[in-house]
């Protein structure tokens, strides 16, 4: 039943050309994946001033300023069409989207943001972005302030997933959880095996915390240049 729920899924996607990413952004469960960094936002100095580095349909900015309306936050994006998404589905005075140009700098001061955020979005892209995308955050980070990366963990086995729908909400809403999980298994792997952004913070003596969340689906690493207070 699930499977055969499943595969029309995929099937219904592809047929009309909607990426996963965009259906399950609007799921349920894909707010309790984001859930963790919208909490070490939290921890954060009065009036955080952050940046969300693609941005996608916005959904992070639109669950930070939810929790704190002094927050100022602009999310960017490579594909303007995200970007045009994310000015129609959400408006708010503290919080702007911009489409950013591909290898261009990020168009930002030196030290002008107190978090960076990047929420699945790393893991997608080569080394050399990577570490491009990288090292702009933390020329553009303040010195008390913090990069947080979430991604798909890739750890816990694909078949124990199909049972998390639950946790979340009918299947009807949230079957794109399942699919999701296939989809990223691979790429989460590998990118919780390679440790890249650990590797990064020891070479830039950075300070390093990694958790997994999301029931184990996740994991979320912080990067600071000060000690943090908690992980
Ligand atoms: C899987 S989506 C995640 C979107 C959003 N962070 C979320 O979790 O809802 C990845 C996003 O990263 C964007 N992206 C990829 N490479 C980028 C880059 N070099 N700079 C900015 N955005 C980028 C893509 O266009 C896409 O919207």
């Amino acid at each position: 039943m699930i499977t055969v729920f499943l595969l029309s899924s995929l099937i219904t996607l592809k047929a009309q050309n909607i990426s996963l990413f965009s259906t399950a952004t609007k799921s349920e469960w894909y707010r309790h994946f984001l859930q963790p960094v919208v909490d070490a936002v939290k921890d954060s100095p009065a009036f955080p001033h952050m940046l969300d580095i693609g941005t996608g349909p916005g959904t992070l900015p639109e669950m930070v300023i939810a929790q704190d309306s002094t927050a100022r936050i602009t999310g960017i994006d490579i594909d303007a069409a995200m970007i045009n998404e994310a000015k129609r589905r959400f408006t708010h005075k503290n919080v702007s989207f911009q489409h950013q140009k591909g290898n261009a700098p990020l168009p930002f001061d030196d030290q002008h943001f107190d978090i960076v955020t990047f929420c699945s979005v790393l893991f997608l892209l080569d080394d050399q972005t990577k570490d491009r995308l990288l090292k702009e955050a933390l020329r553009i980070v303040k010195p008390t302030g913090k990069i947080i990366i979430l991604t798909p963990s890739g750890k816990k086995p694909v078949l124990a997933s199909f049972g998390e729908v639950g946790r979340f909400g009918s299947l009807i809403k949230n079957g794109t959880f399942p699919v999701w999980r296939i989809a990223t298994s691979r790429g989460g792997r590998t990118w919780s095996r390679e440790q890249w952004v650990k590797t990064f913070a020891a070479e830039h003596q950075l300070n390093y915390s990694a958790t997994l969340t999301f029931h184990e689906n996740a994991l979320l690493e912080i990067v600071s240049k000060r000690k943090l207070k908690r992980a």
